[in-house]
């Protein structure tokens, strides 16, 4: 089977000349060359059979060319900085300090958001019955991840990862330490290509598009612009889906902080590229497809969506700044 990681001595020098460890890779896990730049090369990779940490057949992972680019900020990266992670360059922090600069309470809306998510997939876990979740914008491993969660509650859960940041693909194996009963695969992939997420052979294996499946789409529709066509994007994907689906969805907004649009606009001038939206638009946007009903509270506030009482209390909605919400398709 093909095998293709692409960095030789497993570290990458930032534009700041550190240099960065990335994760350690199986021994049987071989180096292919980049291939031309531009050129675009799909394989399959696989994991050793003798990797313990994992059943092998848990260790799906399809990746493209993985390229870090040290010299701009990632949204991954940045999000990871913010979350407290250390799997970023100066370009990232620089880029974050800039954010909270303009929108001081963002990492306050980055813990949010993720308390957010893992509420949300716990609930798809435990109350709705799901066992299978297609996670689009994965990011950075933030222990608890969704398969983590949701193997927590069902531990036969499957969940397939997608993502286009190379950085992200080389954290995809500590992503993917499925419990031997459930299954775990990363795809490396862009959501702006939604037929070929939906219709790929990583994401076929590891889920059964003939049961229900939880598609999550946190905080990553906000980095597709209008003219990127997002809600035709969306509505791919939730045509693809199967009765009894779900669709989990975080964004963030402008209107309880009006300090968000110039921290969104320097963003924009380190090369990444954010469009927040107002409730509205996000509801219309993620929610109001074909048979799509709201599951209580409905879109409000990532913080108070089911927020559990043994949680701190919400910060205010200036500080959290992004909307949620969990729609289940009708079957
Ligand atoms: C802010 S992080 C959110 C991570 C995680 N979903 C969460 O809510 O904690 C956004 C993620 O979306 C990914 N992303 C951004 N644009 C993307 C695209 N066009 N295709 C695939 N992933 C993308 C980034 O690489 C990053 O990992």
């Amino acid at each position: 089977m093909a095998i293709l990681i692409t960095f030789p001595d497993r570290s990458i020098t930032g534009g700041d000349g550190t240099r960065f460890s990335l994760p350690a890779m199986p021994a049987a896990l071989s180096y292919s060359p980049l291939p031309p730049s531009g050129a675009w090369s799909y394989r399959n990779v696989s994991s050793p059979r003798e990797d313990s940490t994992a059943p092998a057949e848990s260790l799906a992972c399809e990746a493209r060319r993985p390229l870090v680019d040290a010299t701009h900020p990632s949204s991954a990266r940045v999000y990871d900085y913010l979350l407290g992670g250390k799997d970023n360059f100066a370009t990232d922090r620089s880029a974050a300090n800039k954010i909270e600069e303009a929108f001081p309470a963002i990492r306050t809306g980055a813990q949010e958001n993720r308390r957010f998510l893992l509420r949300g997939v716990r609930y798809l876990a435990a109350e709705a019955g799901i066992r299978q979740f297609l996670d689009i914008g994965t990011g950075i491993p933030t222990s608890p991840n969704v398969h983590e969660a949701a193997q927590g509650i069902t531990p036969e859960a499957r969940i397939a990862y997608v993502d286009n940041d190379p950085i992200v693909l080389a954290h995809a194996r500590a992503l993917m330490v499925s419990d031997p009963r459930g299954n775990v695969g990363y795809l490396d992939a862009d959501i702006r290509a939604p037929e070929a997420i939906v219709g790929s052979d990583l994401v076929r294996k590891v889920l059964d598009f003939d049961e229900p499946i939880a598609l999550i789409l946190s905080a990553i529709l906000h980095f597709i612009p209008d003219e990127e066509r997002p809600a035709e994007i969306v509505r791919t994907f939730v045509e693809a889906l199967p009765p009894g689906s779900y669709v989990l969805a975080s964004h963030v907004t402008p209107e309880h902080e009006p300090r968000l649009r110039p921290a969104s606009a320097g963003y924009r001038d380190d090369g990444v590229r954010t469009r927040p939206r107002t409730a509205a638009e996000f509801e219309r946007l993620v929610f109001a497809g074909r048979g799509l009903e709201l599951v209580p509270p409905g879109v409000v506030l990532v913080s108070r969506w089911r927020r559990d009482p043994d949680e701190p209390p919400a910060p205010s909605p200036a500080e959290v700044s992004a909307y949620g919400g969990l729609a289940k398709l009708a079957g």
